[in-house]
């Protein structure tokens, strides 16, 4: 079913091979976007494309690194290219390689992830901003949990979260004259690769600790979260800027293990409406690393 929310817009979506961006993507076709699939060359971005396809939406593929400048632009421009405008970009491509204390984390792994988690942020906001602009369009970007709290065995990527934030701030206020809209999205611990430690450098006290710590004691789907960037991506959501729009299961606000508390009945997440494929391959093709 089309609901429309989105009807007539023009989406860029990166990281959408897997994941949360796959579920965002399968999202904004349904809402009616035409979208622009982006990831890394190895990521089932053309497959996601299909089944998009499949069920009557609208999408193609761009295969490229956006952390490096010619893709960023050629990303964007991929999009007017196509369908002539850009409306919407949503920032969601990111890594999680290593989990190690500070002193032991890599600086390859550090270099690495402000690349893929910052750069390719930055670069596509500038390069779609002009566009954005033209349509008054607005940016989402993945923020987390971890931005606002910071995470102990990753705190490069904590760390990478709280800049994502400050950035869409930063854009959110700069760009109003123009009547672009910037915000995130901050989630808490979502069922893809990331969160399991068998696809993924988390251990298994780590993963334990994200479950006891959420007061709904489960992870977040993919889909819950696609259905949070659509909303504030849509017109619905305009007077909503510069805002950080928690998805966390309540973990922020949480104060110790909450969702010990929680009964196992009440921890199945919802079902859903979309069919996704790829929710847990975002690690596929990649060297990840648990030192703790
Ligand atoms: N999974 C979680 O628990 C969680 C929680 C909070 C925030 N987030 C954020 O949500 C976003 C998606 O997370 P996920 O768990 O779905 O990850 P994922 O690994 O499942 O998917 C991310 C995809 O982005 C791609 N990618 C990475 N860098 C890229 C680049 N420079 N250019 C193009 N593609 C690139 C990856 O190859 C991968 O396919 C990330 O920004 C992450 O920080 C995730």
């Amino acid at each position: 079913m089309v609901n429309g929310r989105l009807e007539g817009k023009v989406a860029i979506v990166t990281g959408a091979g897997a994941g949360i961006g796959e579920a965002v993507a399968h999202k904004f076709a349904k809402e009616g976007a035409s979208v622009v699939v982006n990831g890394l060359p190895d990521d089932p971005i053309e497959d996601v494309v299909k089944s998009i396809k499949h069920y009557g939406g609208k999408a193609i593929a761009y295969a490229g690194d956006v952390s490096q400048e010619f893709h960023a632009q050629n990303c964007v421009q991929t999009a007017i290219n196509a369908y002539g405008k850009l409306d919407i970009l949503i920032n969601n491509a990111g890594v999680f390689l290593a989990t190690a204390e500070t002193q032991d984390y890599p600086v390859d792994v550090f270099d690495d992830t402000l690349r893929l988690n910052l750069r390719s942020a930055f670069l596509m906001a500038k390069y779609a901003l002009p566009h954005l602009q033209k349509t008054r369009g607005n940016i989402v970007s993945a923020g987390s949990e971890a931005g606002y709290n910071g995470l102990a065995y990753n705190t490069t990527y904590g760390g990478t979260k709280g800049w994502m934030h400050s950035f869409m701030l930063g854009v959110a206020v700069e760009q109003a004259k123009y009547g672009v809209r910037a915000n995130c999205v901050c989630p808490g611990a979502i069922d893809t690769a990331w969160t399991h430690k068998e696809e993924g450098p988390m251990n298994a006290k780590m993963e334990k600790t994200l479950i006891d710590a959420t007061p709904l004691a489960r992870r977040g789907t993919p889909e819950e979260i696609a259905n949070v960037y659509a909303f504030i991506a849509s017109d619905e959501a305009s007077y909503v800027t510069g805002a950080l729009w928690l998805a966390d299961g309540g973990v922020t606000t949480a104060k110790g293990a909450a969702g010990a508390d929680t009964p196992i009945w009440m921890r199945f997440a919802p079902k859903g409406e979309l069919r996704l494929d790829h929710s847990q391959e975002g690690l596929e093709n990649k060297e990840t690393q648990t030192l703790i």
